[in-house]
């Protein structure tokens, strides 16, 4: 059999652990031949492939990025036929089944494709962690460790100048980093977008903090927390991607700017942006991401197309690929509740 493998859509630490897993047991274990194409299905539609072999992936394990590259390149942008690119590509290289590692929209052009009679296994992808149809994400932890970090060390900062300080990560539809991290960081206020948030309470919350002897707060907010209607917020940078998805970032500004007119405190903050994306994977990214290269090729060795590897519980499972294409998995009620208690 010959597999092709790509990585597409954002960055994310444990996708050369996937890279290495498909390798290793594709030709090691099954005798297949494996081939990459660069950057997403850029790399697809321009025909830029490598072959992948043992040797030329070893030593990617603790690795981040991606050594294929990536991009947000949706094939069926405007009226293209996608399928028909991408049957071309595969047909010239030999190809018999395609396993693209990536998020909603790298899976969503798989799913096309897949109902197109494409074989695919897909392989979820995403530090935002906000998939149907899997527990988790691998790089989701590696992420969640560096915001940590981060609130750990504006801890310090804020605490030494009696400072509010708001700390930015990504989340795009779903606040997973922000109450992970939150919970772990001992965050004051945590905002996320699935709970629009009321500029006013945040300040009253932070308010009787204060009120209470503490000197400083921390304040961690998603990129994707919106305000609630009125409040004359907002997050919106006008960019979008090429599948027609906003560019994010920057709601801390708006926060910093409004916390301290508001209650005259002090407020600085920080964007984590990229650097939650960059480097190493965490051990349980890892050995996730090398779980879910491994159960793809058995998949795609078996001839059981259309599906995505998943993690359900602790067991890696096979899920149908509209499964991920879903609404985006949201923060646990639940979770956020345990948060709230230590708010304010
Ligand atoms: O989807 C993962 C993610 O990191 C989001 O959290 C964020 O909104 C987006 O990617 C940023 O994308 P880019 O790297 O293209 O700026």
């Amino acid at each position: 059999m010959r597999i092709g493998v790509l990585t597409g859509g954002g960055d994310c630490p444990g996708l050369n652990a996937v890279i290495r897993a498909i390798v290793r047991s594709g030709v090691n274990r099954h005798g297949h031949s494996i081939v990459g194409f660069r950057y997403g299905w850029a790399g697809v539609l321009s025909d830029n492939a490598i072959e992948l072999t043992p040797q030329n992936t070893a030593g990617i394990l603790p690795r981040g990025g991606t050594i294929l590259g990536s991009s947000r390149t949706n094939p069926y942008k405007g009226d293209a036929n996608g399928t028909e690119a991408v049957r071309a590509t595969l047909e010239r290289e030999g190809i018999d089944i395609v396993i693209p590692i990536g998020g909603e929209d790298t899976l969503g052009v798989a799913g096309r494709l897949s109902g197109d009679g494409v074989p695919i296994v897909g392989v979820p992808k995403t530090i935002d962690n906000d998939l149907a149809g899997t527990d988790y994400t691998f790089g989701f932890d590696t992420a969640v460790q560096i915001c940590t970090d981060a609130i750990d060390r504006v801890h310090t900062t804020a605490e030494s100048h009696n400072r509010v300080l708001v700390v930015e990560v990504m989340g795009r539809h779903a606040g997973h980093i922000a109450v992970h991290s939150g919970m772990a960081g001992g965050a004051d206020v945590i905002l996320i977008p699935e709970r629009p948030f009321d500029i006013d309470q945040v300040c009253e919350s932070l308010r009787r903090r204060h009120s209470s002897g503490r000197t400083f707060s921390i304040v961690v907010v998603s990129e994707g927390a919106v305000p609630r209607d009125g409040t004359g917020l907002t997050t919106v940078s006008g960019e979008k991607d090429a599948f027609g998805h906003e560019r994010l970032g920057g709601i801390a500004v708006t926060l910093e700017k409004e916390i301290e007119e508001r209650t005259g405190y002090e407020t600085r903050m920080t964007i984590l942006g990229h650097v939650q994306r960059g480097g190493t994977p965490t051990a349980y990214d890892r050995v996730l991401a090398t779980r879910f290269g491994v159960e793809a090729v058995a998949a795609a060795t078996e001839g059981d197309f259309g599906n995505m590897v998943a993690l359900r519980g602790r067991d890696i499972i096979r899920v149908p690929l509209a499964e991920a294409l879903t609404e985006p998995k949201l923060v646990d009620p639940r979770l956020f509740d345990t948060a709230e208690v230590f708010f304010g």
